[in-house]
């Protein structure tokens, strides 16, 4: 694991734990290689955060100045974006059960492209004749491509919530969207899954999305302006899993639809890919103090500070974390731990199974790669206070979310 410079004491001194840390440089680097490697000279490429991985005013605006595009799938994550001054016109509006008023809502903003995700929606989209302006609109398809992750983050399988199959049924309602003179129908949306390492996944969705487009053309006449291949791009979560050569993987996803829309003789004008995890994901971290310890016949327990409350991931998924204690990282990894947490569920553990140095009560445990789907998946389950979240930036800290206090947890309660 490479060193990291932060001073943990301090920022526990000043801020508690358990406490999410952001190095906001890293998502600096991580935007920018999403920047110089998804790109091409003769196609437009757009490059659209998924929100829901990691959502603060504060990354709203660094989202803004970075000038990336944002995926947003509620009134919750649209309010946080517009409070941050977020132009709505670089908004996308995604999820897979909108009700009118939110389509309404997104009409009030001109939210700039709005992602129909099925053919319920695509009606009540054209039903609304009074929209105000007049709305980019794309529809997410589902092409049933299997993928290697885990079935809780699959999306595109027949029978799948997202997306619509293609079908006779689908393609009249591709017709009447673009047809439609009340909306722009620019294209088709396509997200097949998420923390995907396999990069061949993506390569071949690229291609049969093409070849989706190049059917559209040939038999029906329908000419699509925009392709958004939806995001997934896996992470590292341990020093075990495999490299991801993403330069290589972009480069790759937008050479390939320039070739193809060149060969099929499409009219494909602009690429979206939408990023969640690989832009916050490995930028994250999460403090914990080592609040107990104890000793079964079989495990060596670590109690720390937080759960499953601050980090859902392990009981969801089973995911698996790397952690360091501060202030000992070179000292000999001697002890098995399970790490668990303060929540009354048996499945409330924060590390399964991980080899630390000898731990004392009061030291600090420090969970890396906690950066995308912790702090926007967070509850207060048990009554437990939401930790605060700071970004650090040319080492200064800055509280980008307060810790929750007691009060807010009634404020509520008629
Ligand atoms: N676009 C769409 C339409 C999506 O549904 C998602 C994620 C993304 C983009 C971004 O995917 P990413 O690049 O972050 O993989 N809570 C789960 C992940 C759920 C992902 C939901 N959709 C987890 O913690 O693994």
């Amino acid at each position: 694991m490479k060193t990291i410079k932060f001073n943990f004491n301090n920022l526990k001194e000043k801020y508690k734990t358990p406490l999410y840390i952001y190095d906001e440089n890293k998502i600096i680097n991580n935007i920018n290689m999403f920047k110089n490697n998804f790109k091409h000279e003769k196609i437009n490429t757009k490059i659209i955060y998924a929100s829901k991985a990691f959502l603060t005013k504060y990354m709203a605006k660094i989202i803004k100045e970075e000038e990336l595009y944002l995926d947003c799938v509620s009134s919750g994550e649209l309010y946080t974006a517009i409070s941050a001054g977020f132009d709505p016109s670089k908004i996308f509006l995604h999820g897979n059960n909108k009700t009118k008023e939110e389509l309404k809502e997104a009409f009030n903003y001109k939210v700039g492209t709005i992602v129909l995700d099925n053919l319920y929606e695509a009606s009540m989209l054209l039903n609304i004749k009074d929209k105000g302006y007049k709305p980019n609109v794309m529809l997410r398809v589902n092409l049933s491509f299997q993928v290697d992750t885990h079935k809780y983050i699959k999306t595109s399988y027949e029978d799948s919530k997202f997306g619509v199959l293609i079908n006779d049924e689908t393609i009249n309602v591709i017709k009447e969207l673009s047809n439609d003179n009340t909306i722009n129908f620019i294209g088709l949306h396509s997200h097949i899954g998420s923390q995907i390492t396999d990069t061949n996944y993506f390569i071949n969705h690229t291609k049969e999305m093409m070849k989706l487009y190049k059917m559209l053309k040939d038999k029906y006449n329908v000419n699509l302006k925009a392709l958004n291949l939806g995001g997934g791009f896996g992470i590292k979560y341990l020093e075990t899993d495999p490299f991801i050569d993403y330069s290589k993987l972009l480069n790759n996803m937008i050479n390939t639809c320039y070739n193809l829309n060149k060969e099929y003789n499409l009219n494909i004008e602009d690429v979206m890919i939408e990023p969640g995890r690989s832009i916050v994901g490995n930028a994250g971290y999460t403090l914990y103090t080592i609040n107990q310890i104890k000793k079964t016949p079989n495990t060596n327990y670590l109690f720390v500070d937080g759960s499953m409350n601050d980090n859902l991931r392990v009981a969801l998924y089973e995911a698996k974390y790397d952690a360091l204690i501060v202030d000992k990282e070179n000292e000999p990894k001697k002890v098995n731990y399970k790490v668990a947490g303060k929540a009354c569920e048996s499945g409330d553990i924060l590390i399964e199974n991980i080899k630390l140095p000898k731990a004392n009560i009061n030291d600090l445990l420090l969970v890396i790669n906690t950066g995308a789907y912790h702090y926007s998946m967070a509850s207060n389950y048990n009554r437990l206070l939401i930790p605060a979240v700071v970004f650090i930036k040319d080492n200064k800290d800055k509280l980008v979310v307060r810790r929750q206090t007691l009060k807010d947890l009634i404020k509520y309660d008629m």
